[in-house]
């Protein structure tokens, strides 16, 4: 365990983009209340540059040690088609879980050769849009592998690269629905099924192959990566000497956290990758494998705290035990908090030195899980005034619902001194739009 170091206040703001001037909160150099204002609230508020600063820094490190590398975005962490080609043109790669991520991705311009697919419960539709754009497709049980070489053989294509998501059984992450690895888990294959795997892979006519793990998300201590990326390269070992298997990739799958308080260190990125890359390189020395590319696939870490949203406080409620501030984001706009419990660090857009007081940031859902923060030291509140809640560039929007019919919010993009919107907020007719009333009921 490294030891804690833990930020001044000011600078873990800034790491973030946020500062204050004259009382006032400022993201990406851009006036906040100005910004709420002008296009309302909720509001989710991303900041162009921080994402390619974080994919920028990643890069490097990672090409420091091990020039042949490729970082696949994790799109279910945010798939708006503008963050897509933030990363784009940084370069990145992208990892899909669903065909709706394909598409999406498909859309903002990468090439098939940049994605992969790593979907689970696979549908022979899924096959089948991944075959027909020549999607790779890293698949997540053994009884996938003979439909999906159906599948090419009905679109005629030919087969190339194959993978499996292996779980490698040690998993870690911020709560108990994010670790992704273990025997009673759903995803990937066991150990006990490698074999299996491969040999029938090579079977069907697979030319090229390449493995992967996802143990989790949220991992702030690198050493949580250690077991598991043990028990990986044995079974890659077994299976290079088994079956004689060149990779032609390496993935490591994401899970790299950020620090959501104050009080949590960044991830050092130079021991998380010593920690999965010195198996890899040591092995790489002796062994004959190929020389397989290495990919990682980072969501939360890229684009997790590029974003904060924006709320507008319309009740202060004090019911003589507790103190509400009352706002206008709730579940249906941020639903980490109610679901798993998350922190989300909650700041006054104004007067941030007055002395604090107790408030529970609550949200208009009609139910008593919809609070945002409980227990947030902030300075008075008052009805009409904006908070902002950080760090929500990362399963913020993509985990969005339109619960009590309450259409999405609007995004904007802060880039260079400048604001864009890249999304309108949802209206009432859009929650209504693809319902239809059968003829009795008209
Ligand atoms: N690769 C695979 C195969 C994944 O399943 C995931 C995330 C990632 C990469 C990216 O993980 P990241 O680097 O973002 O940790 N909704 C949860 C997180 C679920 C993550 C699911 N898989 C949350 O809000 O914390």
């Amino acid at each position: 365990m490294g030891l804690i170091k833990i930020m001044e206040y000011d600078k873990w703001l800034k790491e973030k983009s946020l500062d204050y001037k004259d009382g006032v909160l400022y993201h990406a150099g851009i006036n906040t209340i100005d910004l709420a204002k002008k296009y309302g609230t909720p509001l989710y508020v991303v900041n162009e540059e921080l994402i390619r600063k974080r994919y920028q820094h990643l890069k490097t490190f990672l090409s420091s040690h091990y020039e042949q590398n490729e970082i696949h975005y994790a799109v279910k962490a945010n798939s708006h088609l503008a963050v897509l080609k933030i990363l784009k043109s940084e370069g990145a790669s992208v990892d899909c879980s669903s065909v709706g991520e394909v598409y999406a991705c498909l859309k903002a311009g990468f090439t098939p050769d940049k994605i992969i697919y790593t979907g689970n419960m696979f549908t022979d539709d899924d096959f089948r849009f991944a075959v027909k754009n020549d999607i790779l497709v890293n698949l997540d049980s053994i009884s996938q592998l003979p439909r999906l070489a159906k599948i090419y053989a009905e679109l005629d294509k030919q087969k190339d690269t194959i993978s499996f998501r292996i779980n490698p059984e040690f998993g870690a992450g911020h709560h108990s629905h994010t670790i992704t690895a273990g025997k009673d888990i759903k995803f990937g294959i066991l150990d006990n099924q490698v074999i299996e795997a491969y040999s029938k892979a090579k079977n069907l006519g697979f030319k090229s192959f390449g493995t992967h793990i996802h143990i989790g998300s949220g991992i702030l201590d690198p050493i949580d990566y250690d077991k598991a990326i043990n028990k990986y390269f044995t079974i890659i070992m077994k299976l290079a000497d088994r079956l004689d298997l060149k990779f032609d990739f390496i993935d490591y799958g994401g899970g790299l956290g950020i620090p959501y308080k104050q009080t949590q260190d960044p991830i050092d990125i130079e021991r998380y990758l010593d920690i999965i890359l010195n198996p890899f390189l040591k092995l790489m020395n002796k062994e004959d494998f190929g020389s397989p590319t290495v990919k990682i696939e980072p969501g939360r870490y890229l684009v997790g705290e590029s974003t904060i949203i924006l709320t507008q406080i319309n009740t202060i409620k004090d019911n003589g035990y507790k103190k509400f501030a009352g706002v206008d984001a709730g579940f249906h706009t941020l639903v980490r908090p109610t679901m798993y419990g998350s922190y989300h660090h909650i700041i006054s857009c104004r007067n941030p030195n007055q002395k604090k007081e107790q408030y529970s940031i609550a949200g208009p859902i009609c139910e008593s899980g919809d609070i945002l923060g409980e227990a947030r030291m902030l300075p008075p509140l008052r009805e009409e005034d904006y908070l902002a809640i950080l760090d929500a560039g990362a399963y913020g929007f993509t985990m969005t619902s339109v619960y009590n019919s309450r259409p999405r919010p609007a995004e904007i993009l802060l880039n260079d001194g400048k604001s864009y919107l890249i999304r309108e907020k949802e209206t009432l007719e859009d929650l209504f739009r693809l319902q239809k009333i059968p003829k009795h009921l008209k």
